[in-house]
């Protein structure tokens, strides 16, 4: 049977550059970040975002304890990246919803998380990825999913690829969007 989390790795896998620049947009407890951090490698730079002190310092405890250097986390929204991020990126995680074992009310919000997919597709290099995991068992989950749906089928598809993986006769299970740039 299908594991989302396998299979979306796998997918993004081939967008990944080493020596390359990653954005994980969502840090929670920084295990996406630590596997982007490994991906890229170490003449590879990820830049890390979330709005909780929390997620920050968890992050940088997982970062210490496996001896990855490479990273430059950042407490502010994901929708202000481009004031941090100058460079163009590979790939771009979004894992969105809130903090495992955290406060449930602190939650990616649809309006901020549509500014920084736009600002993600603008900094993504020809033939770069972005994996978005949409958690729709939540009423702003469900929302920001629609919502991002609805905005990523207005791309052109000569410049982009948007695909969706949902399992259907799950409606509640999480599902995620593959936006592609064509080379
Ligand atoms: C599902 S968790 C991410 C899990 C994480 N990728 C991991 O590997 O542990 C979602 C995270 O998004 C964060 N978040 C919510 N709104 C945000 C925003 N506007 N900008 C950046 N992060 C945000 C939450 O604080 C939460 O930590």
């Amino acid at each position: 049977m299908i594991d989302l989390l396998t299979t979306e790795k796998e997918l993004i896998s081939p967008h990944i550059k080493a020596g390359g620049t990653a954005i994980d947009f969502t840090m929670g407890n920084g295990h996406d970040t630590l596997w982007l951090s490994r991906a890229v490698g170490d003449n590879g730079h990820v830049f890390a975002f979330d709005i909780q002190e929390a997620a920050l310092e968890n992050t940088k405890e997982l970062l210490s304890q496996n001896g990855r250097e490479n990273c430059t986390l950042i407490l502010d929204s994901h929708s202000n990246v481009k004031e941090y991020v100058k460079e163009p990126i590979c790939v771009g995680l979004f894992n969105l919803g809130y903090l495992p074992g955290g406060d449930r009310t602190i939650t990616t919000k649809r309006e901020s998380t549509i500014a920084a997919i736009r600002a993600a597709i603008d900094l993504l290099l020809p033939g770069g990825g972005l994996l978005i995991a949409v958690y729709p068992g939540h009423a702003e989950g469900s929302a920001e999913g629609k919502l991002i749906e609805e905005e990523l089928s207005k791309l052109d598809k000569k410049y982009i690829s948007c695909s969706k993986l949902a399992i259907i006769n799950s409606p509640t299970s999480p599902f995620f969007f593959l936006v592609e740039k064509r080379d």
